[in-house]
């Protein structure tokens, strides 16, 4: 059981989740899906490749009341459920993807809160149109910790902490996300190995050397219950030039 002030959260058989005793319908992610941003993409295989890697909970409210308020915001409150297993020598991932531009030259951010586990997000900024990178983060979060995507950067997740990593995102509801990128270039720039080593993506000319960030995004209770008692505050994640400089490294 996973208590936040939102609500409670149970994980059961298959990375089903339920908020305050009640199924998510979820999306599945699964090995399959993942091939193309695979480091070795060979460990696919007729067995393995229906394995469920992680599940998409997309829209969630902890209470129906609250959907008027997302609504009229334009904003999505999703969970996701990340199994913990190795893809040959990269520990569990997502796919990776980028956020269209929210105006000319600067992209929807997004927030994540890590609720169970431990992640690492690697964040790129790409130039438009070719492959190459200009900033490379890697930002590491636990239980409670939460991290900005700044516009214009890509990002994947990894799942670093051994068990089930469950994570939350508030993010705009008025685009899709786009997987093209990583799809095209098999992934971020750099692979995350088990053992924490960085690996150079041959797919990218000359990537920059990664820069570690333990930058956090400020959460009073959790990004849930402070984006319903203040929704005015996330207004940036339709808007990104009102994010605060010093959370903003994509302009
Ligand atoms: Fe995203």
């Amino acid at each position: 059981m996973i208590n936040y002030p939102f609500g409670k959260l149970e994980l059961g058989e298959g990375l089903a989740l339920t908020l305050n005793g009640m199924p998510l319908k979820g999306e599945p992610r699964l090995l399959r899906d993942l091939k193309p941003v695979l480091r070795n993409p060979a460990f696919v295989n007729d067995q393995n490749s229906g394995k469920v890697l992680y599940m998409m909970y997309r829209s969630v409210v902890a209470d129906p009341m609250h959907s008027e308020t997302f609504r009229m915001h334009s904003v999505r409150f999703d969970l996701t459920v990340m199994d913990y297993c190795l893809l040959d020598r990269e520990p569990n991932k997502t796919l990776g993807h980028i956020h269209p531009d929210a105006m000319p030259g600067l992209s929807y951010p997004e927030l994540y809160q890590v609720l169970n586990g431990r992640a690492v997000y690697l964040l790129q900024r790409l130039q438009r149109g070719s492959a190459q990178v200009s900033d490379f983060l890697v930002v590491e979060a636990g239980p409670g910790d939460a991290v900005l995507i700044p516009p214009n950067y890509g990002h994947v997740t990894v799942n670093v902490g051994g068990c089930p990593l469950v994570m939350a995102n508030l993010v705009s509801n008025r685009f899709s996300s786009d997987y093209g990128p990583y799809k095209e270039l098999r992934g971020a720039s750099y692979y995350l190995l088990e053992n924490g080593e960085l690996e150079p993506n041959p797919n990218y000319p000359a990537p920059p050397k990664p820069t570690r960030s333990d930058a956090k995004y400020p959460v009073s209770k959790d990004i849930y219950t402070d984006f319903i008692c203040c929704p005015k505050s996330y207004s940036f994640l339709n808007d990104p030039t009102r994010i605060g400089a010093r959370y903003c490294k994509g302009q």
